[in-house]
């Protein structure tokens, strides 16, 4: 059966393997720590959550709580609204459809846009997000299978984090490199997409499974 937890699960196996990659980006235009940050922010969420946790809303504000109250910087307050936000568009739900999911992100981008105060082209990871909202959007209009809308979610949002090489940070610490943050990937929409794909491969596994 797919739980919560084991979404979670996947997340936080899928950061740890890219702990390092994700540190050695934020190391070219930040201060080397975002993999870091966010295996620590997931190796806390899995000591607080397990499989009696079913209710998806009530589960995504506690990791989004458990976030913000072990991440310091800017991913851990940002990723923990986003986890709150997404909670709260899922409360009392234990299975998910792609409405909302559709729900879930678009919530939780408004609450990083707003805590943030960043906008797609900033070289976040808004410009991981915003395009993988638009490709669910447009799945959900043509009709498509949760699946597919995650895997078209994943190929936008390839193509924004692709994108971030190309333009200059206004936000955040890489913001202080100006110019010179040009031809860097942003950290911070990597996790995203490494979250997004964690999510997407573990919902695959687990339908194929029933
Ligand atoms: N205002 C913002 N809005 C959205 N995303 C942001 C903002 N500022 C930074 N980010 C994202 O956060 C990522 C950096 O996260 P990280 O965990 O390295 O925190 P940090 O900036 O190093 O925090 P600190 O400077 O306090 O250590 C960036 O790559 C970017 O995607
Ligand atoms: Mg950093």
């Amino acid at each position: 059966m797919t739980t919560i937890n084991g979404f979670i699960n996947a997340i936080n196996d899928e950061l740890n393997k890219n702990k390092e990659y994700l540190t050695e980006l934020d190391g070219l235009i930040g201060d080397a720590d975002h993999g870091i940050n966010m295996a620590r922010g997931f190796n806390a969420v899995v000591t607080k959550i397990t499989d009696e946790d079913t209710d998806i809303g009530a589960t995504l504000k506690k990791v989004g709580m458990t976030l913000i109250s072990t991440v310091g910087g800017a991913a851990g307050p940002l990723y923990g609204t986003a986890f709150m936000k997404a909670g709260g568009a899922s409360v009392g739900m234990t299975r998910l459809d792609s409405e909302t999911v559709e729900k879930m992100i678009s919530l939780a981008l408004t609450g990083i846009k707003d805590r943030g105060k960043a906008m797609k082209g900033e070289k976040t990871m808004i410009d991981a997000i915003e395009p993988a909202l638009e490709a669910v959007r447009v799945g959900i209009e043509n009709g498509n299978s949760l699946i597919e809308c995650l895997e078209m979610a994943i190929v936008a949002a390839e193509e924004g984090v692709e994108f971030t090489k190309s333009i200059r940070a206004t936000k955040g610490r890489a913001s202080y490199l100006g110019d010179r943050s040009i031809g860097h990937q942003d950290p911070g929409a990597t996790s995203s997409l490494i979250i997004l794909k964690a999510v997407t491969a573990h919902y695959k596994t687990k339908v194929l499974e029933v």
